[in-house]
């Protein structure tokens, strides 16, 4: 088949199944790209949020309200997921207000991309502190409380679910980003060590891997039509993701329906991960 007959892009319509009803969950970074909309779906299927932001408290706001706006309570939350006493506070705010947490989806993730031979010490440093020191400050805090309540099974068959944002460059290598692949690559492992240790307690641990998502994140990537095309060879299904297809993930890996997915990296990327490079090559 040609490109030009390639069928045209049909996007998926969803209903939404109140699967998280009764649940409390906090996303990370939910002020925008990715984390909004998973705060947005996963307030959809019935859970409250609370909506953490480190800068751009109005964009945190209209994720509270969007939130609000169906049904579910919201909340937003400034902390620095880097700084622990910051993270410490987040909780005991969250414990507060909504008495406990059943989902944490540690999202809150940057790049500071460089040559590798021009890259800082800084640059290196702020993309493992926030990716990688943030993910585990905040699981660590929500895995305290997990097994300090236990499982309440009105509210979940689990003591609680983490879902670790990660990428697909957990495992491709990209060059001129060497920070990010760093973080990501240790996001992988850190989720599997902490999955191990914790299901006995009843806790799933697990990552989506996103390829390319519309997101403030990559807008190089895909803002003009040549630098789409350009990404469109590196994504067998030809189209870009959107921010819900990751918010339909979240919402089915933190409910039930996936209970017994445990330490796994879902990914959620068109494809980017069958080295597409080899459909014509090799
Ligand atoms: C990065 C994006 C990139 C995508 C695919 C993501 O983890 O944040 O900038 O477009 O991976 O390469």
């Amino acid at each position: 088949m040609s490109e030009e007959q390639l069928p045209q892009v049909v996007m998926p319509q969803c209903q939404v199944e109140r699967v998280l009803v009764g649940q409390k969950a906090l996303v990370t970074g939910a002020n925008s790209g990715i984390g909004k909309a998973v705060a947005i779906a996963l307030g959809h299927s019935g859970a409250d949020v609370v909506v953490n932001y480190v800068s751009g408290a109005d964009q945190a706001q209209e994720v509270v309200d969007a939130i609000q706006q169906c049904g579910s309570h919201a909340l937003g939350c400034q902390a620095d997921v880097s700084r622990e006493d910051q993270v410490v506070a987040m909780f005991a705010k969250m414990k507060a207000e909504f008495g406990t947490i059943d989902i944490l989806i540690n999202n809150a993730g940057l790049q500071q991309d460089a040559p590798f031979d021009e890259m800082t010490l800084a640059e290196w440093n702020r993309v493992i502190d926030v990716n990688l020191t943030g993910q585990f400050l905040c699981a660590r805090e929500a895995v305290r409380e997990f097994k300090r309540r236990g499982v309440v099974p009105d509210v979940s068959c689990a003591a609680g679910k983490i879902i670790c944002m990660s990428s697909v460059h957990e495992v491709i290598p990209w060059a001129g980003h060497v920070n990010y692949a760093a973080s990501k690559g240790g996001v992988m492992l850190m989720m599997k060590s902490i999955a191990q240790e914790v299901a006995p307690y009843r806790i799933r641990v697990n990552s989506i891997a996103p390829g390319a998502i519309r997101t403030p994140i990559n807008t190089d990537a895909w803002q003009t039509p040549e630098a789409y095309d350009a990404l469109m060879t590196l994504v067998p299904y030809k189209r870009i993701g959107e921010p819900e297809d990751i918010g339909r993930a979240a919402v089915w890996l933190a409910s039930d329906q996936a209970d017994y997915v445990n330490g796994i990296s879902l990914f959620v990327d068109g494809g980017m991960t069958l080295y597409p490079g080899f459909a014509t090559g090799g």
